[in-house]
């Protein structure tokens, strides 16, 4: 099952995508964890990444689509992937097409989670990630069982930088110019699902794993 999960920051697709790697096997992908561990870990690609991602901007597509196709290229994603925070812009988009088609495969299905911006505030502020995987918890909404740690891997876990209401307020405004976009790009190939992202955690899971058995079995 090839997966891609879109939606502005702060709608959902970390916490989703956790689960959906569990229930159907297959890795999960955050372009922004990549980056955040790169970054914690001071690699060249961390120190290209930083400054763009501190500033709420996109790591410019030549880096970003080297390092995704780089990961697609690895064992585990043979029989399928979650790509969440990927595709971002046209560009990348067109990138992954080309590299499916040449491995003669294709998308299973888009899910865009949909979440009006009055919501993203709330998200965004009382978000806790964890430092090495990434996990995304919420102070009132999905607090972790042990205040301060993650319920995956027990390490610490912190509030993003990018979370600040101004970096916030620039990360809708690329969403907007760049990556809504890819919205009438997957709909006119037919791929496209909304999903409802207002709901509670499980109720957004439940809605998801609907629609992907129906794309799945076509
Ligand atoms: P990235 O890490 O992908 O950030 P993002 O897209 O802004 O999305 P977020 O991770 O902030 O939100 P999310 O949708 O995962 O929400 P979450 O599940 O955590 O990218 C960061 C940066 O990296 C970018 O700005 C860019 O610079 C760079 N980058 C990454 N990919 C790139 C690419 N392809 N090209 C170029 N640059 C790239 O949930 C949010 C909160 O809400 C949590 O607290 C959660 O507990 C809570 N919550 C979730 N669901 C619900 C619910 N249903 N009800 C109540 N609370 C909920
Ligand atoms: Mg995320
Ligand atoms: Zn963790």
């Amino acid at each position: 099952m090839k997966i891609v999960l879109m939606g502005p920051p702060g709608a959902g697709k970390g916490t989703q995508a956790k689960s959906i790697s569990l229930r159907y096997s297959i890795p999960h992908i955050s372009t922004g964890d990549i980056f955040r561990k790169n970054i914690s870990n001071n690699t060249e690609l961390g120190l290209k990444a930083k400054s763009f991602i501190e500033n709420g901007d996109l790591v410019p597509d030549e880096i970003t689509i080297a390092l995704l196709l780089d990961r697609l290229n690895q064992e585990d994603c043979l029989d399928g992937f979650l790509l969440d925070g990927f595709p971002r812009s046209i560009g990348q988009a067109e990138a992954l097409d080309k590299y499916l088609l040449e491995r003669k495969q294709h998308l299973d299905a888009v899910l865009l989670i949909t979440v009006p911006s009055e919501f993203i505030i709330d998200r965004m502020t009382g978000r806790r990630s964890c430092i090495s995987c990434g996990a995304s918890y919420h102070i009132r909404y999905n607090p972790p069982f042990t205040s301060g740690k993650c319920d995956i891997c027990g390490c610490d876990i912190i509030q993003r930088k990018d979370d600040t209401e101004e970096v916030l307020r620039e990360r809708l405004e690329v969403y907007q110019s760049q990556t809504r976009p890819l919205i009438d790009y997957y709909k006119s190939m037919g791929i496209l699902k909304e999903v409802d992202g207002t709901q509670s955690i499980n109720a957004v899971f439940e809605n998801m794993t609907r629609i992907l058995g129906s794309a799945y079995n076509k």
